[in-house]
């Protein structure tokens, strides 16, 4: 049942919040942010990850033009992750696509090349998508991942996502077709081990 006085008072996706982990702290991305970020956009690795066509060199007005843009948005959340003990910005990590009428909402995250490995998507990916449900009301958050980027799943099996489906062939990659999988999380999994399956599934009985 929806509970309508919540909802009310709940912060909405133009609430764009600050979120503090032990090893990341995510915040509002602005065009400041840029500079950091664009590693992430001019690496070939990085741009095969997230299935990113592009030709050449990355656009760096258009890119600037959509980090200015960002804090406007009242249907997605864009927020820098900045790795604690440096105070460096290594990435994003993104609800978007909300649908609100069956309040879900989709997620991607991309750390900056050199910073992977070291457990900031985790706690990124952990942190946001614990606001969409406990903050924003989400039932439901969903992603894709391909084939090839066993990491990126990893990460997103231990903050919980289940695989439910594969989008085949959905990928053209040098001359390669690359499945996609989808995998989703839903707000009762989320309450039931807050971002931690493995430790839920391993606790007392
Ligand atoms: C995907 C990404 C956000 C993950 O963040 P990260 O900080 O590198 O990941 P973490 O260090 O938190 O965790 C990595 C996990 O993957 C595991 N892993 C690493 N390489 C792996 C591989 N080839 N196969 C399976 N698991 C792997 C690690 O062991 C670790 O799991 P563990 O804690 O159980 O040991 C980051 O690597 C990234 O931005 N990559 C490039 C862009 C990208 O792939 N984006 C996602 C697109 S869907």
């Amino acid at each position: 049942m929806v509970d309508h006085a919540r909802r009310a008072t709940r912060p909405g996706f133009l609430d764009k919040p600050t979120l503090r982990g032990e090893r990341v702290l995510l915040r509002p991305v602005t065009v400041d942010d840029v500079p950091a970020l664009l590693p992430m956009f001019r690496d070939a690795e990085a741009s095969r990850l997230t299935g990113s066509h592009g030709d050449g060199e990355p656009d760096e007005a258009r890119i600037r033009t959509w980090y200015e843009t960002r804090g406007a948005q009242d249907d997605r959340l864009d927020l820098a992750v900045v790795e604690l003990t440096t105070g460096n910005v290594v990435g994003e990590a993104v609800l978007n696509a909300w649908d609100p009428g069956n309040e879900s909402c989709g997620f991607r995250i991309c750390l900056v090349p050199g910073t992977y490995g070291h457990g900031l998507g985790t706690e990124a990916t952990r942190l946001i998508v614990g606001h969409g449900f406990e903050q924003l009301g989400l039932h439901r958050v969903s992603l894709e991942v391909y084939a090839f980027n066993p990491r990126a799943r990893r990460v997103y099996e231990k903050a919980g996502f289940v695989a439910e489906g594969v989008l085949r062939d959905a990928l053209l990659w040098e001359g390669e077709r690359v499945d996609a999988v989808v995998m989703s999380i839903l707000a009762p999994e989320w309450f039931r081990h807050r971002g931690r399956p493995e430790a839920a599934d391993h606790g007392p009985a």
